[in-house]
């Protein structure tokens, strides 16, 4: 009378046991290895992109003529990060110039620190070249 019970019991058992076990693990294993996100094995999004040198000592700004006059022309109210992520045309950066000065009080250098400065950021933050 309990025959079929214990087939039955028996059949679900080794279902759960051998059935679905391997779809499982594939699908989710808590003891797999997590990879090491200071060592990606994907090439980032622009892994593509020529190398520019960065100067650490200032701020990650590009090295190049006039790296260091931005940076302490520019580091007196805000980080580089600010400078870094623009991509602007020649005039807006005209403009920033004046804006910088006349709005958030910008110590104004003489006009040959101001051109290698401009030119910098015309260089290296453009959306023109
Ligand atoms: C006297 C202070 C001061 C100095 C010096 C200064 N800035 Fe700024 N700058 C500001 C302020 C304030 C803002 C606005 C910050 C904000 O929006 O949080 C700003 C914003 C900016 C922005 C973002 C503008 C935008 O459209 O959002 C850029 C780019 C920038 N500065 C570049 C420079 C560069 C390049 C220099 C050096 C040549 C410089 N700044 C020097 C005060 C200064």
């Amino acid at each position: 009378m309990n025959t079929p019970l214990l087939f039955t019991r028996a059949a679900l058992c080794a279902a759960l046991a051998f059935g679905p076990a391997p779809l499982l693990a594939q699908a989710y294993d808590p003891m797999r290895p997590a990879g090491n996100p200071l060592t990606p094995a994907m090439p980032g999004p622009d892994a593509g992109a020529p190398a520019v040198e960065l100067d650490p000592e200032l701020g990650n700004l590009p090295v190049g003529p006039g790296a260091e006059d931005t940076y302490y022309q520019c580091i007196a109210c805000h980080s580089t990060a600010i400078i870094r992520q623009q991509r602007l045309t020649d005039a807006r950066w005209d403009y920033l110039w004046t804006w910088m000065v006349e709005d958030q009080g910008m110590y104004e250098p003489d006009e040959e620190t101001k051109e290698v400065i401009l030119t910098y950021l015309k260089t290296h933050f453009s959306s023109e070249r």
